[in-house]
């Protein structure tokens, strides 16, 4: 076999899974230990040291290994192991069901033990991987859903290690692969990926097979593309043997699906729905305003209100009318529409007539970079009130930042005075400003005060 794209059929015929074993995972005495151990530190790092969990795994092109599985399975509850070619199925397989013809795995599940602190312990780490891998199935990341004829919810994590770079013949192919992938990924989940870069080959036996060349940002880049913010990326460097790989430089880049769920917010319209003719939501990322969409009509996927909206018609006397609620307020909203609080105008391109009241709950901090860009921010929302109009603002006091699944948002310090001076200087009247006492952990924000504050706007001379 000789050079062009090996694709899946030559797969089949010329992927010698014995050797590829052989050549690769023979970890103690092989030419590829600094390259597997490199990778097996990093896995620890993000499954343990990191702790990225969840309830589902898949391992996307596991060929016949499980090295890339022995952190992953102290921090989830079942993996689903997957790969194109039966061969390398047959061949975990056999391992898991301790067939005495399988490949012995015993010095990198000792090393990875080693890590973890006790290399004594490789026969209990053995035992619960095999508990852990619930299913071996086939799957091919050239399809636009890889485990077609399966269909799966979307787990909390996707692993693919040495293996998206050579199931692609060039950058587009690469791009549709790793949005095929992705798919897989739940919001809020993780993608995990070991791929080789600037490389073109890797040898199985006498047989070549290819791998697109790609520069690291390339991957990043497929990665973004199929919706996803990096977490880390880092070039791992290690030496192979030109007879085995061209392959001397390793990415590894941990990414997270963004957590749409969340989006836009309707408890804050609750009480509002009842004292307006209509709402206009607003947001600034595209994703909330879908998330909004979903809720107003009632797709099944959508955010859960109910615990909100009982509680809040709790507080108007009677809890059970909250189905009642619920269709109100949609009926109420009206638009949603898209939002930046740094424009002159935040509905540019559209132009509304100044409205009645503007609502606004732990966004403007959110938004704004430093303090001018905050005065701005307000006179720019402000702009939007009549006068004599009400201005009501919920915000987020001496905060720093704020958790999303596991990404950190910056957030404007505000102390109580800024704020006031801020809102007067937009041209309102403070009418009330009141400190909320907030105790939430630490983990989730280090803001721990938040202010209520209702201003109205000045009439014109
Ligand atoms: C270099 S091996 C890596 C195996 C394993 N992940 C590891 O780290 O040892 C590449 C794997 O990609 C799989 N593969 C190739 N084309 C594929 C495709 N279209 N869909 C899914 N897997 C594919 C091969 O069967 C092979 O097991």
């Amino acid at each position: 076999m000789e050079g062009g794209f090996i694709g899946n059929e030559a797969y089949q015929q010329h992927f010698k899974t014995k050797d590829y074993l052989k050549t690769y995972m023979s970890f103690g005495s092989g030419d590829c230990d600094v390259l597997f151990s490199n990778v097996m530190d990093k896995l620890h790092k993000t499954f343990i040291t990191d702790g990225i969990k969840g309830k589902t795994l898949i391992d996307i092109g596991s060929g016949p290994s499980i090295y890339q599985l022995l952190s992953a399975c102290e921090s989830f509850q079942e993996i689903i192991a997957t790969d194109f070619l039966e061969q390398n199925r047959e061949e975990m397989q056999k391992w898991l069901k301790k067939d005495p013809d399988a490949f012995d795995w015993t010095p990198m599940v000792k090393y990875v033990c080693q890590l973890e602190g006790n290399r004594e312990k490789w026969m209990e780490k053995e035992e619960k991987l095999r508990k852990t891998i619930k299913q071996v199935l086939k799957c091919d990341v050239t399809l636009a859903n890889p485990l077609d004829p399966l269909v799966i919810q979307p787990v909390s994590c996707v692993l693919s290690t040495f293996c998206l770079e050579s199931a692609s013949k060039d950058l587009p192919a690469h791009r549709s692969v790793m949005k095929n992938v992705g798919s897989l990924v739940k919001p809020g989940g993780h993608l995990i990926l070991v791929l080789a870069v600037r490389t073109n080959y890797y040898m199985v036996g006498q047989d070549k097979f290819s791998c697109v060349y790609l520069e690291p940002e390339m991957v990043e880049n497929a990665v973004k593309d199929a919706g996803f913010e990096i977490v880390c990326s880092e070039v791992l460097q290690a030496t192979i043997p030109l007879a085995i790989a061209n392959a001397q430089e390793t990415i590894f880049l941990v990414a997270q699906k963004p957590n749409k769920t969340h989006g836009p917010s309707i408890y804050q319209l609750l009480s509002t729905c009842e004292s307006f003719r209509e709402i206009i939501a607003t947001d600034f990322v595209d994703q909330n305003q879908e998330e909004m969409q979903k809720w107003l009509k009632k797709d099944p996927e959508a955010f859960d209100w109910t615990p909100m909206v009982k509680y809040v018609c709790q507080l108007e006397g009677d809890r059970e009318k909250w189905m009642e609620k619920e269709e109100k307020l949609r009926k109420t909203i009206k638009q949603v529409l898209k939002c930046d609080v740094t424009l002159a105008n935040p509905l540019d391109p559209l132009v509304v007539q100044p409205v009645t009241c503007v609502l606004s709950t732990f966004c403007l901090e959110a938004a704004c970079k430093d303090l001018p860009t905050y005065r701005s921010a307000l006179k720019n929302v402000g702009s939007l009130v009549k006068p004599g109009g009400h201005l009501i603002f919920v915000v987020a006091l001496e905060e720093t930042y704020y958790l999303v699944g596991q990404r950190k948002f910056s957030c404007l310090y505000l102390d109580p005075g800024m704020v006031e001076d801020a809102v007067k200087e937009a041209g309102f009247e403070i009418l009330c400003f009141e400190m909320l006492d907030m105790k939430f952990p630490l983990a989730l924000t280090d803001g721990q005060r938040v202010g209520f504050l209702v201003a109205q706007k000045c009439n014109e001379a």
